[in-house]
């Protein structure tokens, strides 16, 4: 029978539609209806050291068809109050992922260690935020510094410890493969495209913080770019993420070779209770209707393809 199952290292999804960091996942009530709503997992709001309030608003911008600006500031409650959000998440039977972050390897592994405790069943390593100053890309564009993360996280959990990665760089491939040579089970990728809007009546950017991430429609060329490239060049699974508002959108990640893909703007959009068993089922149509019979058939298709023009265009 045809089924959606996919495996990300240890952890067993039944289904590979992910809810993105961030959007949704800051308390545990809300986590679970997202769970019951059909993803397959779920990825909570980085959780960082101490609580954040984060910037003042305006914090996030709609923009023409649905994509959208954000500069939220990783605002969170810190990791200790966050313990008991996981603790109600897990009541519904669907793997928890902690995204977190810290400034140094020693905040990294605080936190991954408390998370591990609470109950998550993976980490995802937010070296990506465009606008968390010494927290986030700073970190994340230097392979060096984020694969020392990694191996120091991997040493300190059993769990699987996913990296996610900012698409703000000229080169992601060596960052990708600093963190699959020091032990990351999965590369999620991408975070938001650092971006700016300015209101012309005053002058002013939209933002609080001046500027943020793009996310959204506008980001998905990007983000099947960067899956497409790290595809051929590192041997863990890829999660895609950016942009997914359809099953179209989400299989064009899995020919790109994602594993299993994130949303998160498609959900503000639209009542996220029917956004994943609306992906869910599309997959399963299209997979059935050009008759796979696995979700792996297609993943990374595209670069199989004999006749595939770009190859000549590297
Ligand atoms: C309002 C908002 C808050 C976000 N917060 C986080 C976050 O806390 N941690 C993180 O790793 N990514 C965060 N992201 C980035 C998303 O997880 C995702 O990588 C990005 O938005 C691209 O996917 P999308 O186009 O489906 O939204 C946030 C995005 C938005 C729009």
């Amino acid at each position: 029978m045809l089924t959606l199952s996919t495996n990300l290292a240890t952890l067993q999804l039944k289904n590979p539609v992910m809810l993105a960091a961030g959007v949704l996942g800051i308390s545990g009530p809300v986590l679970k209806r997202v769970a019951n709503a059909g993803a397959g997992a779920v990825v909570t709001k980085s959780i960082g050291p101490e609580p954040r309030e984060g910037y003042n608003n305006p914090t996030v911008v709609p923009l023409n068809e649905f994509s959208c600006l954000n500069a939220v500031g990783l605002s969170n409650p810190g990791y200790l109050e966050f313990s008991k959000e996981i603790i109600l998440a897990k009541q519904e039977n669907v793997p928890i992922i902690v995204s977190i972050f810290g400034a140094d390897i020693d905040e990294f592994c605080t936190i991954a260690k408390k998370m591990e405790k609470s109950g998550a069943d993976a980490l995802e390593l937010n070296l990506s935020c465009p606008h968390g100053g010494k927290y986030g890309a700073s970190i994340g564009q230097d392979p060096q510094l984020s694969g020392e993360i990694v191996y120091a996280v991997k040493n300190t959990v059993q769990i699987p410890v996913f990296i996610k990665l900012t698409p703000n760089v000229t080169d992601l491939i060596p960052i990708a493969k600093s963190a699959e040579n020091n032990g990351a089970d999965a590369i999620t990728a991408i975070n938001t495209v650092r971006a700016m809007c300015i209101d012309i009546e005053t002058g002013q950017p939209l933002l609080s913080n001046a500027f943020g991430g793009l996310s959204g429609p506008a980001i998905k060329p990007i983000a099947i770019k960067h899956i497409y490239d790290l595809y051929k060049e590192v041997g863990i699974p890829l999660i895609g993420v950016g942009g997914i508002v359809s099953w179209e959108d989400a299989i064009e990640f899995f020919l790109a070779g994602a594993t299993a893909i994130q949303v998160g703007t498609g959900l503000l959009r639209t009542s996220f209770l029917d956004m994943f068993n609306e992906l869910t089922e599309g997959i399963l149509s299209y997979l059935r209707r050009k008759g796979y019979t696995r979700l792996e058939e297609i993943i990374g298709l595209t670069h199989r393809l004999k006749s595939y023009r770009g190859s000549l265009h590297e």
